[in-house]
């Protein structure tokens, strides 16, 4: 019999009852599907967001790109996020930084719902808008954005079936970006140059082999690759001249 590890057994614990008995969340964790949208919610910083199988759950990963992001920061008055999600990055900037205008895009409908329901949920008020990248942002934003996030698709189609058995059940648009897995970096660091303001700030969230290549896509824009906390290349950060 396949047994949870003890840590994942005292979460579903803590979420089943009468509605929803233990042994009915067992079998759907041993069936793959991730503990989190069992739970209905994920911790992103200072954050609790509902999450299910309409968004990815927020990894610690990108926490850390929050991070980063938020040490870079002085004041900023307007922040992007690309490929919001369930609203992680946004709705994380707005709580640290309260004064700024956030703007966030998400191609998938379902995605922005959750965002949506995240953004009554917390109380934090980030603009939301259903499109491809930088296409929803209104054209008066054009040089004026102090940072830009994005945690974007980056696996290949190849790799997509090599992930754990888990992460297949989230939302297949919010995992592959195509047959290299850098064709959404690639969107992002040719034209993020032109929404930022001189001195403006980039932290993409990248695959931990893709340093190099994803680096090479942004134009006008010198970057470096940092590391995450298991020491893996994980973030291109640039600063527009
Ligand atoms: C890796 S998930 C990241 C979600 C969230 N930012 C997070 O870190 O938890 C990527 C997201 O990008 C969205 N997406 C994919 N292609 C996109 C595009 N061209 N424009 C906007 N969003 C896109 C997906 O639907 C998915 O929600």
């Amino acid at each position: 019999m396949t047994q949870l590890p003890p840590h994942e057994l005292s979460r579903l614990e803590a979420v089943a009852g009468p509605d929803r008995p233990l042994q009915s969340l067992i079998d759907r964790r041993i069936a793959g599907e991730p503990l989190q949208y069992i739970e209905g919610t994920a911790a992103f910083g200072p954050l609790e967001l509902d999450v299910d199988p309409r968004v990815l759950v927020p990894r610690p990963e990108t926490e850390g790109l929050f991070e980063i992001a938020s040490k870079m920061m002085r004041n900023p008055k307007v922040i992007v996020d690309l490929c919001t999600g369930c609203g992680a990055l946004a709705l994380a900037l707005k709580h640290r930084f309260p004064t700024a205008s956030v703007f966030a895009t998400e191609i998938s409908e379902g995605a922005v719902e959750v965002a949506y329901g995240n953004r009554h949920k917390t109380g934090l008020d980030v603009y939301l808008a259903v499109g491809d990248l930088f296409d929803p942002l209104p054209a008066a934003l054009l040089g004026e954005v102090d940072l830009v996030v994005s945690n974007p698709p980056y696996v290949s189609e190849a790799d997509f079936h090599t992930l754990p058995r888990d992460v297949q059940r989230e939302p297949k648009v919010a995992l592959v970006s195509g047959p290299t897995g850098l064709e959404v970096i690639e969107r992002i660091g040719s034209t993020v140059a032109d929404w930022l303001r001189p001195g403006g700030v980039v932290v993409i969230e990248i695959g931990e082999f893709q340093g190099v290549a994803a680096s090479s896509t942004f134009v006008g824009i010198p970057t470096v690759v940092r590391q995450d906390l298991a020491g893996r290349d994980r973030y291109v950060v640039g600063v527009k001249p």
